[in-house]
């Protein structure tokens, strides 16, 4: 038996029952049982409980996990509010109605670090993560054109979304499940980024909309939003065409505001309709937490919005799940309130300090090149200098740096630049400059391995390492 969706954990066939040790196992409890089949019986929570922690027990460690963006990490005064709110149900605002005040509170707070010219008609909502709210501001911009075409009688057959190449696959999503074209200005070694060259190629009446990305996932650079937003106004005095921007700042969104204050990449920026941002990255929360933040309500048509009932009465809201955890968006209020402004300044620029910290190092060794020699998230990329080796390569790194537990992901960047490969390291809250610099050492010795081959490595394994 197998499943197109099977994951069955490594070395795993499908038909291999588990075997619990006779150690954990009560008497008359079985000792064997069906992967993928409900138990017959029950068995005491305490054996239950076992098996479940056994398993996940063999899970990665999360601090060596330099792959991903998403919170590993949170105090015992957020842990215990965690486990005081997990029965909390976000869309059960009439049972929960502090929870649903805290949320808005949220979004606001949000709507005026991002510079919404009036927070309080902005609208937002807190999500699973970004790509529910990159659905969600997607889903917006498509109605809102739609209404548009419809009411000047043109056709709304063929609608399409531009973004960079480089966009995280929840854009790639967004087009497919709710039929947009994806248009993708591939990036070059000239325009790295996303940056308004070429636009009125692939900006034309049918475009719901732009994305720009505030912390490129492959390398973690910022796409300048003012000059995307600069050419779609030199396309709109042209054409008439009128193009609002939305900002993916999945990890920008909490980063930007603090250390780069002056960077106006937000609703400073007329064109920018909304904005979603990952609450459970550099918001610092578990997973399971985004928002998304629309300028002024008139940037959501009427019809998306639902009504929950609520003390009685009606609460606006925009969501795709309906129940859903509310704890997490208590914790982000718990954050925000801990650590304001000045704490928020300081924890993202401490992991700044420590990723351009790696980053030199890994910059000074002559195998590397770094991506870039601007620090914008605290995440950076660096490729193996060209013509250096052909004996090894970062795949090979990556997997010998396995071995030491840490998990560096290597990966080929997107269209046009599809035979470069890089290596990215995405510096968290927690990640000390003693652990820097222990993985420095070991991507020393590891290089001093790889340098001492007589013989090219075998092809690495190269399936896709985990980098999002
Ligand atoms: C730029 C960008 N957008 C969207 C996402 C998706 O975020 P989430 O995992 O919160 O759904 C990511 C995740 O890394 C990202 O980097």
């Amino acid at each position: 038996m197998s499943s197109p969706f099977s994951f069955t954990g490594r070395g795993v066939s499908f038909d291999e029952d588990l075997s619990l040790n006779p150690l954990f196992a009560r008497s008359n409890e079985q000792t064997a049982l069906p992967q993928f089949q409900l138990p017959t019986d029950e068995m005491l929570p305490g054996t239950a409980y076992q098996i479940v922690h056994d398993a996940a027990m063999l899970d990665g460690n999360a601090r060596l996990n330099l792959a991903t963006f998403v919170g590993t990490w949170m105090d015992d005064q957020a842990d215990r509010l965690y486990r005081e709110s997990f029965d909390k149900n976000m869309i059960d605002k009439d049972e929960y109605p502090h929870t649903a005040a805290i949320e808005t509170r949220c979004w606001m707070m949000l709507a005026d670090l991002w510079h919404a010219p009036e927070p309080e008609s902005a609208l937002g909502t807190s999500t699973v993560g970004s790509s529910e709210a990159a659905m969600l501001a997607g889903l917006a911009f498509k109605r809102r054109w739609q209404l548009r075409r419809r009411a000047a009688g043109k056709s709304t057959a063929a609608p399409n979304l531009v973004m960079s190449s480089a966009v995280q696959v929840c854009w790639e999503k967004f087009c497919n499940y709710f039929e947009v074209e994806p248009r993708y200005v591939p990036i070059s070694d000239e325009h790295r980024e996303l940056d308004g060259h070429d636009l009125d190629r692939y900006v034309d009446e049918n475009t719901i909309g732009v994305v720009a990305i505030m912390g490129v996932t492959y390398t973690g650079a910022y796409e300048p939003v003012g000059e995307i937003a600069a050419a779609l106004d030199r396309i709109a005095a042209a054409t008439g065409v009128d193009v609002p921007i939305h900002v993916d700042a999945a990890s920008g969104g909490m980063v930007a505001p603090f250390t780069r204050p002056d960077l106006a990449w937000d609703f400073r920026i007329e064109r920018v309709a909304s904005i979603n941002t990952s609450g459970h990255k550099y918001g610092l929360v578990y997973p399971g937490l985004g928002w998304v933040v629309w300028r002024d309500r008139s940037a959501v048509p009427e019809e998306l919005i639902f009504s929950v009932s609520y003390l009685g009465g009606d609460m606006p809201t925009m969501t795709l799940n309906f129940s859903r955890p509310g704890a997490q968006v208590l914790l982000q209020y718990y954050l925000f309130l801990r650590l304001g402004h000045s704490g928020y300044t300081r924890v993202q620029q401490s992991c700044l300090d420590v990723a351009q910290h790696l980053a030199d190092g890994i910059g000074a060794l002559d195998c590397f090149e770094l991506w870039s020699d601007r620090m914008d998230i605290p995440a950076f990329a660096w490729q193996l200098a060209p013509g250096y080796t052909d004996r090894w390569n970062l795949h090979h790194l990556s997997e010998r740096l396995r071995i030491h537990g840490w998990q560096v992901p290597a990966y080929p960047m997107p269209d046009n630049l599809t035979d470069v490969t890089v290596q990215r390291v995405v510096v968290r809250n927690g990640f000390s400059r003693e652990l820097a610099d222990a993985l420095l050492r070991d991507i020393q010795t590891e290089v001093t391995y790889l340098e001492k081959l007589t013989a090219p490595m075998p092809p690495a394994h190269r399936a896709h390492s985990y980098h999002h």
